[in-house]
């Protein structure tokens, strides 16, 4: 089969107005500031307001990203949402979503929690290099406060609420397209950062009301030596199959769950602190959504611009981890 070069022909994000900040969480678990600063970077977090879910975050950013683009959702052919937190297990956000703006098409919900937006840029990259889609809308969008256990302070200090939407269209020989890209699992990490209750294994009953088994549980120390090793290694060996140096990267935007994960990764590659995108500080870790949110900031800062060479990176639960190298194309 031939393959035909893909590029990125639109992006947006949107994240809810409210803040929760960690004087607001002070005020509920036995934390502090200090402590959520300087163990994780993050100052505050996009919070939705009740009844507010992911394919309402997810059809703002969709609309616009297709409107960079110059397209109409008409011209959509393809949908794929990554997601920890649908609307509804069934029917998919991406249904959902495809009802709201009109889109036509297929399309489906991706499952694979921080890694959520990097899996579904690499399936919607390769339905439109295969020729079977024309323009793909790839989402990244949680509302992970609808998960999250507000009396646990060791894990609702670290997520937020946001959403991205990526259009991808075919590019004309020689336009800044994407390269590459490597993926892994390993399943055995799975209790280490799960949701216990609410799938087939444990179906909702007052029993998994009552232990609180339908919120993120983590255990932190295991996910972050997990995250630290994994997001190197995926990255150096993404690089090097692309005789690539980290030097040669103008941008590492990483998925955005802890500073110090992030630093350690540009350290290992060489990468001065002006090539690594942190913006985890206002949005904290909203899963599918951080990577798009990260390139978005970028972009408006004028630290990512049309050819850039960009690595792209994420670790989260299941483990999932994965990479992807690509020419900035707007
Ligand atoms: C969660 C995380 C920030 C915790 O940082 P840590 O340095 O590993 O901290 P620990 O879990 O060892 O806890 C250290 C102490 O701080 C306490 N603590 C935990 N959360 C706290 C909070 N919000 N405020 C104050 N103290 C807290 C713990 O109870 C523990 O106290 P103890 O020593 O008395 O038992 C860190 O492990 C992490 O970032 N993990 C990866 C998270 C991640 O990437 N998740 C998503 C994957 S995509």
């Amino acid at each position: 089969m031939n393959l035909r070069p893909v590029k990125i022909a639109g992006l947006a994000t949107y994240v809810p107005p409210g803040l929760l900040t960690n004087a607001d969480l002070e005020k509920m678990v036995e934390t502090s500031n200090e402590w959520i600063l300087q163990r994780t970077g993050i100052r505050e977090r996009h919070i939705v307001s009740a009844g507010v879910a992911t394919s309402d975050l997810a059809e703002p950013a969709a609309r616009e990203a297709i409107r960079e683009a110059g397209l109409t959702p008409a011209d959509i052919d393809f949908i794929v949402v990554g997601t920890t937190t649908p609307d509804t297990i069934f029917p998919s956000t991406a249904c959902t979503l495809q009802a709201k703006i009109g889109a036509r098409g297929w399309g489906f919900d991706l499952g694979a929690a921080c890694s959520g937006f990097t899996y579904a840029l690499t399936v919607g990259w390769q339905f439109v290099a295969s020729g079977s889609v024309e323009h793909a809308l790839v989402v990244g969008a949680d509302v992970m406060s609808s998960i999250i256990d507000y009396t646990d302070r060791s894990t609702c200090v670290l997520f937020g609420d946001g959403a991205g939407a990526i259009v991808l269209s075919p590019a004309e020989p020689g336009e800044p397209a994407l390269i590459d890209f490597l993926h892994e699992i390993d399943g055995s990490g799975g209790p280490a950062l799960c949701m216990p209750a609410g799938g087939s294994r444990c179906p909702a009953s007052h029993e998994t009301i009552d232990q609180r088994l339908h919120y993120v549980k983590q255990d932190g120390q295991t996910v972050f030596k997990f995250a630290v090793k994994k997001n190197q290694e995926i990255t150096m060996a993404l690089l090097e199959r692309n005789g690539i140096a980290g030097s040669d990267l103008d941008l590492f935007v990483s998925h955005q769950a802890n500073r110090r994960i992030i630093e350690a990764a540009a350290q290992r590659m060489n990468l001065s602190p002006d090539k690594v995108v942190i913006n985890l500080d206002r949005y904290g870790n909203t899963t599918a959504g951080t990577i798009p949110l990260a390139l978005a900031d970028a972009r408006k800062q004028g630290r990512l611009k049309k050819n850039d060479l960009v690595m792209l990176a994420s670790v989260g639960a299941g483990f999932t981890v994965g990479s992807i190298l690509l020419r900035w194309s707007l």
